[in-house]
């Protein structure tokens, strides 16, 4: 069993003992001592590395391990050394003095994070070439600079660091955390930072902190639970050690009124942070953290009798303002935590994500398509994007046709290469492009599958410049289109009554009044009695309302299918004929009893309070 001089005295840099054994491991050789000024690498600080030398040779120390209780020297060997043979022993103090700086460091930086942070739980140090200390619990990265600078703070206050060793019992009472695997092949020892608790620890240290040089924070770098505070340590070469501010000592006028205020100001807004993300039950210690006799904000204050005579008054008001700014922080997150804590009440019922519904358009889509699937309709889609062909001269209405004029058509202003190859299609250039003012353009198209008898309903959006209560410039249309043999404007009106029942319900009333379409001869117009009046005794029947005036509200055109369109569509108007209808949506679903909308701009002002009643 070696005994560890480091333990007591991290200064010696030489020892003169006796060898135990001598052993060669390979190209390698081991030597143990009764006792040693080495350290043995282990908890986060590596080896030493150094000499063992004695009359005829000596063991160059690469590497020094624990080895059970031992020490074990390990290394080249120049000469012969054998065991018995008294051996003085160097440590390359160099290397070893920074190890100890480096250990240090860890400690106060420990220091100033657990006090800066309440909450934390220690995991673990590295204090080698890659330090870091690591917790368990969140630390916020911006903390950095702050960490750093009172770590420095610290540092130069030269505070003595005492270590002693201890039994397990006497360890375990003193110290507030004992890590999870203490060494079981080591005696116990604690450090202690004047000011601060002791802590258990087996490395080798400096006696006062001033010389530890300058500390960096390089990182603080947050892995899940866990988070790492990486830091290094100044190189003694380039910078060389500054001694230590004693307070006490300190010439009267070593801070300026400028460079005081910053500080103060700095810790204030830090301060006031750290505090509205502090738990009610940590605020008590990061009170005395910061303002406790050895206090981050304690220490800082103490400087104001630093100050110049002149800007000592100036400096109070200062510390005044910060202290009460501080503590009406600490006194609003005491009371936002108890008014959370007194009123939260968990018999209450969960509070119901809102849920959502179709738009009342799409409602209506739905209800149509379902009514005419009922009685063999087909839902089809045509594009919404159309040559003007489909739209207008399909239709029987050749280019100039003033019954154009009628559907505020937008058209889309784009050069086409002539003839355009759609996709796949080889569909060829035919006129313009228009957004489709109705959904009759879908009439032709459907013709051209080739397919009879045709059942289709076309429904789409279409578009029109134009906007008032009764127009929107986008809406939808539903387009029926029945082409078979023998079709009638009895098959028409039936299919039309039949739709109104389902929709409407037995009681209301629709009528046909002849009109003009170029695509259907006859045509018609479509009323249905008002919804919006219906029930109002101030608007008797016939007088009508600001939407449909009269009573009657027109929802589109129907007729029977011009056989100049049967024709565009490849079909003989001599074996075939139909009839075809092409209705509003919104317009439909405003009339419906429950809805009776009197303006249909309602319908896209996208106002919740609006739409959340359908
Ligand atoms: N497309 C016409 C419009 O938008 C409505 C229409 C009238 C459609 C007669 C038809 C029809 O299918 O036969 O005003």
């Amino acid at each position: 069993m070696t005994k560890l001089v480091y333990l007591t005295d991290s200064y010696k840099k030489t020892l003169v003992s006796k060898i135990s054994t001598i052993t060669k491991q390979g190209n390698q050789w081991e030597v143990i001592l009764p006792e040693t000024i080495f350290y043995p690498q282990g908890g986060g600080q590596p080896s030493d590395r150094g000499e063992i030398v004695g009359k005829h040779g000596k063991l160059i120390v690469t590497h020094v391990r624990m080895r059970d209780q031992d020490v074990v020297h390990e290394g080249k060997l120049n000469g012969h050394l054998k065991t018995g043979e008294t051996v003085t022993a160097h440590i390359d103090w160099t290397s070893r003095f920074d190890h100890m700086r480096w250990h240090s460091a860890g400690h106060v930086l420990h220091e100033i994070i657990i006090q800066t942070v309440p909450g934390l739980t220690p995991a673990k140090g590295e204090h080698g070439k890659h330090a870091f200390i690591e917790y368990r619990g969140d630390i916020n990265p911006k903390l950095k600079e702050t960490l750093e600078k009172q770590t420095n703070m610290l540092i130069a206050e030269g505070r003595p660091i005492h270590t002693e060793m201890v039994s397990l019992e006497d360890l375990k009472k003193r110290v507030s955390w004992v890590p999870e695997h203490l060494p079981k092949n080591k005696p116990l020892r604690i450090l202690q930072i004047s000011g601060f608790a002791p802590t258990p620890d087996g490395g080798t240290q400096v006696k006062n902190t001033s010389e530890i040089g300058q500390i960096f924070v390089s990182e603080i770098e947050q892995l899940g639970e866990t988070v790492r505070v990486h830091y290094h340590v100044s190189d003694l070469t380039k910078a060389p050690i500054q001694p230590a501010i004693k307070p006490s000592a300190a010439p009267t006028n070593q801070i300026t009124l400028d460079a005081f205020r910053s500080l103060l100001l700095e810790m204030q807004n830090q301060l006031l942070e750290l505090v509205s993300k502090t738990a009610s039950t940590q605020l008590e210690q990061l009170k005395v953290n910061y303002f406790g006799s050895h206090g981050i904000a304690t220490q800082l204050i103490k400087q104001l009798k630093d100050l110049p005579q002149l800007d000592r008054k100036t400096a109070g008001i200062l510390v005044n303002e910060f202290k009460s700014s501080v503590d009406q922080a600490f006194t609003q997150q005491l009371n936002n935590a108890t008014t959370k804590e007194v009123w939260f009440d968990v018999s209450l019922p969960g509070i119901l994500p809102p849920e959502g519904h179709l738009h009342i358009v799409t409602q209506a889509i739905i209800e149509i398509t379902r009514i005419f699937e009922r009685i063999g309709f087909s839902r089809v889609r045509h594009p919404e994007v159309d040559w003007d062909y489909y739209a207008f001269e399909s239709l029987n209405m050749p280019p100039d046709h003033p019954a154009r004029d009628e559907w505020e058509t937008f058209f889309i202003d784009h050069k086409f290469p002539s003839p355009l190859k759609g996709e796949g299609q080889g569909e060829v250039h035919k006129g313009k492009i228009v957004l489709t003012p109705h959904t009759s353009n879908g009439q032709v198209r459907e013709m051209e599958k080739g397919k009879l008898p045709i059942r289709m309903i076309n429904i789409a959006k279409c578009y029109r410049r134009q906007s008032d209560v009764s127009h929107v410039p986008m809406f939808h249309q539903f387009e029926g289109l029945f082409v078979d043999k023998n079709a009638s404007i009895g098959d028409l009106k039936g299919v039309m009554d039949y739709f109104f029942k389902q929709y409407y319900g037995p009681d209301r009333k629709s009528r046909l009044r002849p009109f003009h379409f170029q695509f259907t001869e006859p045509s018609f117009e479509v009323d249905i009695n008002c919804g919006v009046c219906l029930g109002k005794a101030h608007l008797p029947d016939g007088q009508g309302c600001k939407l449909c005036k009269d009573g009657w509200l027109e929802l589109g055109g129907a007729g029977m299918v011009h056989p100049n369109v049967l024709k565009a569509g490849k079909i003989d108007p001599d074996k075939y004929n139909g009839f075809a209808f092409g209705w509003g949506v919104e317009r439909v679903a405003m009339m419906k009893s429950g809805t009776q909308l009197d303006d249909i701009r309602l319908l896209y002002s996208n106002d919740l309070r609006f739409l959340e009643q359908f």
